[in-house]
């Protein structure tokens, strides 16, 4: 999966809105045992011409699958890849199960897309829909999220707020903290917090989160909660990134399963999104600040006017603000995007880090 990984303009690999056809979901599914299949194995199998598994197979190499091709043998899976099932997930949930409406989609535009569309018509609290692949997955700032199909996460949670979208404010950070806990629970050690809400290891960027919200600033209103993670760049995935992306393998040091990460990650966001529908992002803010990837390093703020500021990060506000150190005196951000300045940890106050700002 890539993002831009956010990329700007990136679109050589999609398949169309319309999204993959489901033949080629079926042939993915008989690759999943790791064996070679051969093209017309597959076509006798799924009762097709060996021209339309042909034409399934370069639909799922488009979208990011790495697959051996050896003459007289076949299609094989280059990495063993188990493909995201309800049951499993469910299962792995346990009592929490209950509380989601959990949907698995094979192929489709954009999660987020879908879920935005589905809250007016009353989709209930919690569901989840997570799709196997998007035709165009969105990141934040409208660039295009890139992932490989079974090489990544991309799903998209409901949550409904009965106070006004005015008051959720840190309601991104709190995410990147349900994800960070996930993350440490399995195994990651070092992952860390990109203000706003990327989730970074050794700088490299492992996940994304896209939230958009339905609902008046002051009534009852809903967050839809997008979520991408790496799991597994493939090389033609990790291509089309523009920016430092990493994965779960490589953080991890072993491909884990996506069941279980999807499982662990609405664990934490169930617990983290309570509590921030109880007392807001206040209670979260200090975990936050000892996971944050920038703390104490020069940053440039890229405003969205595109005018740069410079300074120290120092932390992060209730509201969810960035606190960034300045020549000016203590500055607070509530939008734009950070770049990290090359330069080593600054303590003390303002005056002893603007040396050379
Ligand atoms: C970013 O870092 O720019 C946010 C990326 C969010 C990507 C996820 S993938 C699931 C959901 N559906 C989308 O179209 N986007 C989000």
């Amino acid at each position: 999966m890539v993002a831009s990984n956010g990329a700007p303009g990136y679109h050589g690999a999609r398949l169309g809105p319309s999204g993959m056809k489901r033949l080629a979901h079926r042939v993915l599914k008989l690759l999943t045992d790791g064996e070679f299949h051969s093209g017309e194995a597959l076509a006798r199998a799924l009762e097709v011409s060996r021209a339309s598994v042909w034409q399934a197979v370069g639909e799922l190499t488009a979208a990011g699958l790495e697959l051996y091709r050896v003459r007289g043998r076949g299609y094989r899976l280059r990495e063993p890849l188990s493909l995201l099932d309800r049951g499993q997930i469910e299962r792995r949930l346990g009592p929490l199960a209950g509380r989601f409406a959990l949907e698995i989609v094979e192929s489709v535009e954009s999660t987020n897309t879908l879920l935005m569309q589905r809250a007016p018509a009353g989709a209930s609290q919690a569901t989840v829909i997570a799709a196997e692949w998007q035709s165009g997955g969105r990141g934040r700032h409208g660039r295009p999220w890139h992932a490989g199909i079974g090489g990544a996460l991309t799903f998209s949670l409901l949550w409904r707020f009965a106070q006004g979208a005015g008051s959720l404010a840190g309601l991104s950070l709190a995410v990147g903290v349900a994800l960070a806990r996930a993350l440490d629970k399995l195994g990651v050690a070092g992952a860390g917090l990109k203000w706003p809400n990327d989730v970074v290891w050794r700088g490299r960027k492992l996940a994304g989160i896209l939230i958009e919200m339905q609902g008046d600033a002051l009534g009852p209103g809903l967050a839809v909660i997008g979520i991408g993670l790496n799991v597994r760049l493939s090389d033609a995935v990790r291509t089309r990134i523009d920016q430092e992306a990493t994965d779960l393998e490589t953080a991890c040091g072993r491909l884990l399963d996506r069941n279980e990460v999807l499982a662990l990650l609405l664990a934490e966001l169930w617990n983290v999104l309570e509590a921030f529908a109880r007392e807001g992002f206040a209670p979260l803010r200090s975990e936050w600040e000892r996971r944050h990837a920038h703390r104490d390093r020069r940053v440039t703020v890229i405003l969205p006017d595109a005018r740069r500021e410079s300074g120290v990060a120092r932390g992060v506000a209730e509201d969810g603000a960035l606190l960034v150190e300045t020549r000016a005196g203590v500055r607070r951000y509530h939008s734009g995007e950070i770049n990290l300045r090359p330069g080593k940890p600054v303590m003390g106050n303002g005056k002893r880090v603007m040396g050379n700002g």
